[in-house]
């Protein structure tokens, strides 16, 4: 029961629709089958609502809008306005209309149709459809010829205008229909009615005519002008077009280089791809046809192809630039010896530029960076050298350049050694005591190795004075006064040796002290003034070797450098010879 309800009631509601669509379709067909007939649908009781006269070889337009739009537009451009219109032709005495398709003449554009020129055959019934809702305007069109419609003296439709200068365009289609009365007339630019305008003063319209002062290069433009006249019942448009090219005065220059300019030399690496660009200014020539080549060695020949590439920039009425690229594919030895030129020439004359190859240097840079590195590089090993070795260095400058210190001084000693004289008991034994050192060591090393005369009160005074006497006297006689210094000295009663040294150096400048640390040692409170001064103030050399050590080379260095300046060949013995055998060590280590 409830199966049939259903189905009955599927018959009822469903059929009658299908039925329906079925219905719509064959109408949607009748009916695009009668846009190839006259009547098509929401046209056919039109009557032509606009009727236009053109004159025949001259160019024409028909725009598809509705009459609201026409006043301020006779066209419209855009792409857009492109897809939304169709255009449909009657021939005079035919029956059914044709569509017309693009690329002919008359052509499609924007939502216009343009004729270029219109012909004496193109009279007849223009339809047009605009947008998806079927709305079509029909437009009838009589082309006459110019005796026909009795023109006299038209104009070319093509004008040009000299920039900056005042010029007027004139209606053509005025001449023509001399026996009518006509409307005046309108124009339009590039598809919009000319108006008077506050941004634009030099413009005027004046007697059916357009009066540009000054005129622009922005005054180029298709203008169109339209007027009315009345035949009997029918109010006819004439139409007519001007095409205006804003010129300038040919220029009465020859071509000008921008690039190369004279002879240009330019870098270049052998084997590697190249681009010679030759940038020409050509100034605005009407018609002229302008050149730009390349030429090997100024040379023409059709062997010789340069493979250029030439582009042309327009740049108004200003003129042109030209861009003119020559591609060698790789550069060889004979391109590097050849002569490239540029050649220009316009209806004034001609002019050429070159261009000349140069081997890069390759890396030129790298290498000037290299040296600059390695450069600083040594200066800062040799730096590095010289903080290390200047002692050295100075001995052996010393014993080389500076004249022996010691002559004619009056002085018998090169040093007095002051030290503090020990029991022997309080020795440790297991390094080398201060007594030792004063009486063994120092003399091996200064007086055997290097030829110094050491001052020591026991073995050089003859006993005799008072010991505070001798020891004066000793340090006068001695160019320097070498202290050794202990926890002993600093505390015990040799500590007035170094007072006397150092009132001495202070008296006398030729007497220099040489502190030697023997052993670390604290400052006891009770030392004079000027030896606190002294020990704070003076250079001190630390002894720092134990008996099982190697000898301190370090140590002998310094003192030697302390000590005074004395060419002698035992000096040369002493130093000279290590000195050099440890710098070359160094050096070539
Ligand atoms: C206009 O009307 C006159 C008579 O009134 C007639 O002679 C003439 O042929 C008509 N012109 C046109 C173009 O129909
Ligand atoms: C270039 O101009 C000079 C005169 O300025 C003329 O003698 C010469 O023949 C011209 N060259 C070419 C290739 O036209």
């Amino acid at each position: 029961m409830i199966l049939e309800e259903n189905i009955s009631e599927y018959q009822t509601k469903f059929i009658p629709k299908i039925m329906l669509s079925l219905c719509w379709i064959l109408a949607v067909f009748v009916s695009g089958a009668e846009v190839r007939e006259i009547n098509l649908p929401g046209c056919s009781y039109v009557d032509p609502q606009i009727w236009y006269h053109a004159i025949s070889d001259e160019d024409f337009v028909l725009q598809c809008a509705l009459p609201d739009r026409i006043d301020t537009h006779i066209y419209d451009n855009s792409v857009l306005k492109q897809h939304q219109v169709k255009w449909f032709w009657l021939e005079k005495d035919k029956e059914s209309p044709k569509a017309i398709k693009k690329n002919s003449n008359p052509a499609l554009q924007g939502n216009e149709l343009w004729f270029k020129p219109v012909r004496d055959s193109a009279s007849g019934m223009y339809i047009c459809m605009i947008g998806e809702k079927i709305q079509c305007l029909k437009i009838f069109l009589e082309v006459q010829t110019k005796k026909a419609a009795k023109c006299s003296g038209y104009d070319s439709n093509v004008l040009y205008l000299l920039a900056d200068n005042g010029n007027s365009i004139t209606c053509p289609g005025t001449k023509c229909y001399s026996h009518m009365k006509k409307s005046d007339v309108k124009w339009y630019k590039d598809g919009r009615q000319i108006k008077r305008r506050k941004t634009r003063l030099g413009l005027k319209l004046r007697h059916n005519e357009i009066y540009l002062n000054p005129t622009y290069g922005e005054d180029a433009g298709i203008y169109v002008c339209d007027y009315t006249f009345y035949d009997n019942t029918t109010e006819w448009t004439m139409r007519t077009a001007v095409t205006v090219e804003v010129i300038a005065k040919n220029t009465i220059h020859p071509p000008n280089f921008l690039y190369p300019k004279g002879v240009v030399i330019l870098e270049a690496e052998l084997g590697k791809p190249l681009e010679l660009e030759c940038h020409v200014q050509f100034g605005y020539e009407r018609g002229s046809p302008r050149r730009v080549t390349w030429k090997r060695n100024n040379k023409e020949s059709i062997n010789e192809n340069m493979n250029e590439e030439t582009r042309d920039y327009p740049k108004g009425l200003k003129g042109h630039t030209v861009l003119c690229v020559a591609k060698l594919e790789e550069v060889t030895e004979r391109d590097l010896r050849s002569n490239f030129t540029c050649f220009a020439e316009n209806l004034v004359g001609n002019a050429t530029s070159v261009i000349q190859l140069k081997r890069k240097q390759r890396g030129f840079l790298l290498y000037v960076l290299c040296s600059a590195v390695s450069i600083l590089f040594a200066f800062l090993l040799c730096t590095a050298f010289i903080y290390q070795h200047w002692i050295e260095i100075v001995l052996m400058y010393r014993s080389y350049l500076v004249q022996n210190e010691t002559t004619g001084d009056g002085k018998e000693f090169d040093a007095f050694v002051s030290y503090a004289k020990l029991d022997s008991s309080e020795s440790d034994s297991t390094l080398i005591s201060e007594e030792q050192f004063a009486l063994e060591l120092l003399p091996d090393i200064l007086e055997n190795k290097c030829g110094y005369k050491l001052c020591i009160l026991e073995r050089d005074i003859l006993p005799g004075g008072a010991y505070t006497d001798e020891v004066v006297t000793a340090i006068k006689r001695s160019r320097r006064a070498i202290i050794i210094l202990s926890p002993a000295y600093v505390s015990g009663p040799s500590i007035f040796e170094l007072q006397a040294a150092v009132n001495c150096a202070l008296e006398d400048k030729k007497i220099k002290l040489v502190l030697i640390k023997f052993q670390a040692f604290q400052e006891p409170d009770t030392l004079p003034l000027v030896v606190k001064k002294a020990l704070r103030i003076l250079p001190v050399i630390t002894w720092k070797s134990s008996i099982s050590a190697p000898p301190n080379k370090k140590f002998w260095k310094y003192m030697h450098y302390h000590m005074p300046v004395k060419t002698t060949k035992m000096l040369g013995n002493c130093s000279l010879k290590e000195f050099f055998h440890r710098l070359f060590s160094l050096v070539y280590r």
